[in-house]
């Protein structure tokens, strides 16, 4: 028996006028999966990213969302279908404490119509306990904590809406040694709680250890998958560069 995957494209295309960004790209993702997108720069990886979450219109393919046939229209239609995003630009707000940054526009409100600060306190920490976070207190400003802290509320942010499947493109592209360890970490986290996540990164040792597959688009197409435990840095970096050719 074959599991339905949370998302599958097929074929999934794009051309910006003579530019193919992606061509023909297919794959799936599963729950408990951690899919890394790898590529040389203009690879086409971040193009695939935001026709999955619903930024860019794909020029052809199809995309499956829990085996249906689905189009995407905007971030909002890919919200609803389960797929959250987290950028590397991060909209959060400085002055309020962690909390108030997971809840920002969704707050809870108890019977009386007031805020319930309990509960969501409670939620706040339940979701970086998950994702195994480092944050010891919800009630520190944002404005106190470091880049991959961050990355940790604005992941726990999404999980109030419960999405099945995560976007990121490259989460830790500016973030130290110590702040890109606590990004996987959540990452790992997502994992265990069932989710699916699409990782797009430069760093191949993180993709090896972290992902359980390996995707590598080279000019806009698959040019190599990769069972990330069997892959050896050489054979990714050929698929990358062009050394190998996929298909
Ligand atoms: N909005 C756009 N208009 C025109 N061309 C675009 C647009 N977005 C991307 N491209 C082109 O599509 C190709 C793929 O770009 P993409 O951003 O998907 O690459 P990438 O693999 O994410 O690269 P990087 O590692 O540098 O982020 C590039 O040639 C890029 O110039
Ligand atoms: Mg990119």
């Amino acid at each position: 028996m074959t599991r339905t995957p949370i998302l599958r494209v097929e074929n999934l295309t794009k051309h910006f006028g003579a530019v193919q960004a992606a061509n023909n790209v297919s794959f799936s993702v599963h729950d408990h999966e951690v899919v890394a997108l790898v590529g040389d720069n203009a690879a086409g990886k971040s193009t695939v990213a935001q026709m999955v979450a619903g930024a860019l219109t794909p020029t052809a393919g199809r995309i499956f969302v829990g085996g249906h046939p689905v189009t995407i229209a905007s971030p909002r239609e890919a919200f609803d279908l389960g797929i959250a995003t987290v950028y590397q630009q991060l909209a959060l707000c400085e002055n309020l404490d962690v909390t108030s940054n997971i809840f920002l526009g969704r707050e809870l409100t108890s019977q009386a119509g007031l805020l319930d600060t309990k509960e969501m306190d409670r939620l706040a920490r339940e979701y970086l306990d998950q994702l195994g976070g480092r944050i010891p207190d919800v009630h520190a400003p944002l404005a106190a904590l470091s880049g991959g802290q961050r990355q940790g509320v604005a992941i726990a942010r999404t999980l109030v809406a419960e999405p099945s499947l995560f976007v990121m493109d490259e989460p830790t592209a500016s973030l130290s040694v110590s702040q890109t360890a606590d990004v996987l970490n959540y990452i790992e986290g997502l994992r265990e709680m069932g989710k699916g996540v699409i990782l797009i990164s430069h760093n191949l040792t993180d993709v090896r250890a972290i992902a359980d597959r390996i995707i590598v688009l080279r000019h806009g197409r698959i040019n190599g998958e990769f069972f990330a435990q069997d892959a050896s840095y050489e054979q990714v970096i050929a698929a990358i560069t062009g050394l190998t050719h996929g298909h």
